[in-house]
């Protein structure tokens, strides 16, 4: 009888050594993030901060339908001098467990990502991801710094000129070629892409006769959002040599493959963690090992980019 193939299922992501491909992507975690330490996740990332406390929309702000989720959380949060003190404790217990901290800031102008980087860097976190493509907070910032080149590049120089560690930038969906945006955010510093945010829709409820979300718009995440994101991840990967982490309706470990196929080298969840809180996380896990181990697959570098070649 054949031996069962054990997959490893550690990545390199740049400089860091993961112990599993799948990251918490950023989302409104709060007090429930210490609980997907031992989920399965490589790294944890906490919801984006800005210069100062911010209130974000009202509700309903989240919405579950049967393609994915929608939400317009409207950037809530604490500010960055207060989350560096609120998440040291949850810093040093993700270290203990050999599991990394991602930050993730935005700011209201190009320039401001220099003092919001600077204000994170005093958390000490393994990579900071700077945020310039939230989509739902348009009416108070404009236009997301990530739908144009010139804006991107210089809301990432800013970051770059605050922030000496290891730096991430996150892009949109809503662009007609995400490889113009990607390139002039690299040549400004960015050492990984996060592709991507959540992409622009809505939903109405017809009964109530309006929208499901008090902001009316919101970011569509989860299933409906696989493809594109998969189509983003397939053409960067083409033409980029950083890292990047594929985010965007992952939900099961086939899911993950695909992902990976495209040539992510380690994987976003936001919306099965929010469905099924670490449970569903750890679920995905262990369905990506089994795929691996049925497919006699050792390592996730023998199907990183895959799909290239098929
Ligand atoms: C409720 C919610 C809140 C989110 N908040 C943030 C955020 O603060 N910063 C950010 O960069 N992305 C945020 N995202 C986007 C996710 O990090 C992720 O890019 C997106 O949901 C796609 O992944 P998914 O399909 O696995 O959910 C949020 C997503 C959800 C569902």
């Amino acid at each position: 009888m054949d031996q069962q193939t054990v997959p490893d299922l550690s990545i390199q992501l740049g400089p860091l050594t993961l112990q599993s491909p799948l990251i918490l992507a950023a989302s409104p975690w709060g007090s429930e993030a210490a609980r997907y330490v031992g989920s399965g996740i490589g790294a944890l990332t906490m919801n984006s901060v800005g210069p100062e406390p911010r209130r974000g929309h009202p509700p309903p702000v989240m919405h579950d339908w049967a393609g994915g989720m929608i939400n317009a959380v409207g950037l809530d949060n604490l500010g960055a001098a207060a989350a560096v003190a609120q998440l040291k404790p949850l810093k040093a217990d993700l270290q203990r467990h050999d599991l990394r901290l991602i930050a993730s800031i935005f700011a209201h102008t190009a320039g401001e990502f220099e003092t919001v980087a600077q204000s994170i860097s005093a958390l000490e976190p393994d990579l900071l991801e700077v945020n310039i493509s939230c989509p739902n907070v348009e009416e108070e910032f404009g236009r997301p710094f990530a739908t144009q080149c010139t804006p991107a590049a210089q809301a990432t120089a800013a970051a770059r000129a605050g922030y000496s560690g290891l730096m991430s930038v996150k892009l949109a969906p809503n662009v007609p070629d995400v490889t113009e945006i990607a390139q002039a955010v690299i040549e400004a510093g960015a050492d990984i892409l996060t592709v991507s945010n959540t992409m622009p829709g809505m939903v109405i409820d017809i009964e109530a006769r309006r929208p499901v979300l008090s902001n009316k718009t919101g970011g569509v995440s989860g299933e409906a959002l696989r493809p594109i994101a998969v189509r983003m991840v397939y053409e960067l990967s083409q033409v980029v040599t950083v890292p990047i982490i594929g985010t965007g309706g992952v939900v099961t470990g086939r899911d993950a493959v695909e992902m990976i196929m495209a040539g992510a080298t380690a994987v976003g969840l936001a919306t099965v963690a929010h469905r099924h809180g670490p449970a569903g996380v750890r679920r995905v896990l262990s369905e990506l090992d089994a795929w691996l181990s049925d497919h006699r697959v050792e390592s996730l570098d023998q199907i990183r980019g895959a799909a290239h070649t098929g």
